[in-house]
């Protein structure tokens, strides 16, 4: 090692601490109502939340938001903005509109969506003509970075995991819908979360941004018993069980990663 380069070393580790909310290079944040964090009425727990707990508690009846179990201060290294352009910016993905039931897809360069589309998303703009990058991204190209994600330590009996990685600018995120159980977690970025349980029919427009049922519907819904929200930050993990309605917002330029279990 040249001598330059332990003395940038040394002012890295000199730096890096008192550095306040080091964003990875993703600069956008959030402004006003976008920004909120809102309250949370979901179970947290920490990191030593048993997976004999999680059956008995959460897995098959509610969601949860875990703290200080992730590790993965690694692939964290790996999404940082330059760290992702160098190595996906000549790249071809494709993104999927924001609506509640993503029909339409769109594809353009890595580089291009990082340059031009991580704006704060604008209010009157719909969810399905609102584009980003969440999903499609099993192919291989994203399998090494993938690879180094380290998975929630909980599992469910007879499910088997499969990542989706995505990345989008603030106040964008999907209105309400539902699937199977799985986990998510912002990696930078916050995210905040709203559910409903199975057998609720949350009031919404699928076409219509989770911004504008922000905006328009959550005052009258946010002291109905059956609304679960919470913002989760870089390195937390919400679970959520199977069919449980939920909607999202990226509070800031957001990378995150969801985990789906499939039987
Ligand atoms: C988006 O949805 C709205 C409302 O459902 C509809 O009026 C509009 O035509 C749709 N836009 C496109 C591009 O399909
Ligand atoms: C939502 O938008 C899609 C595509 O833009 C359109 O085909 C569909 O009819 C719209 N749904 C509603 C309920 O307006």
């Amino acid at each position: 090692m040249r001598k330059t380069d332990i003395i940038v070393l040394l002012q890295l580790c000199v730096l890096l601490p008192a550095t306040q909310q080091d964003d990875g290079g993703w600069m956008t944040r959030g402004k006003d109502r976008i920004a909120q964090l809102g309250p949370c009425n979901i179970v947290v727990q920490d990191g030593s939340l048993t997976q004999e707990e999680f059956l008995e508690r959460y897995a098959y009846s509610e969601p949860v938001v875990i703290k200080g179990a992730s590790h993965n201060q690694l692939f964290q290294s790996r999404t940082r903005h330059t760290a992702l352009l160098e190595r996906y910016g000549h790249m071809t993905i494709r993104l999927s509109s924001a609506n509640s039931y993503s029909y339409a897809k769109r594809d353009i360069s890595f580089r291009d969506y990082c340059d031009h589309h991580l704006h704060p998303q604008q209010l009157t703009t719909l969810g399905n003509e609102t584009f980003y990058f969440f999903g499609d991204n099993n192919g291989d190209e994203w399998q090494d970075i993938l690879d180094l994600y380290q998975h929630p330590p909980y599992y469910l009996p007879y499910h088997l995991p499969a990542l989706s990685f995505g990345l989008a600018g603030p106040g964008t995120g999907v209105p309400f819908h539902f699937h199977g159980p799985g986990f998510a977690e912002t990696i930078w970025g916050r995210k905040r979360w709203f559910m409903y349980p199975p057998d609720v029919n949350p009031n919404f427009h699928p076409n219509r941004t989770t911004l504008q049922w922000l905006i328009e519907d959550y005052p009258k819904m946010k002291d109905d018993p059956n609304l679960y929200e919470c913002t989760l930050l870089p390195g937390e993990i919400i679970y959520f069980p199977d069919k449980w309605w939920h909607a999202t917002l990226n509070l800031d330029s957001s990378v995150f990663i969801s985990t789906f279990l499939s039987p």
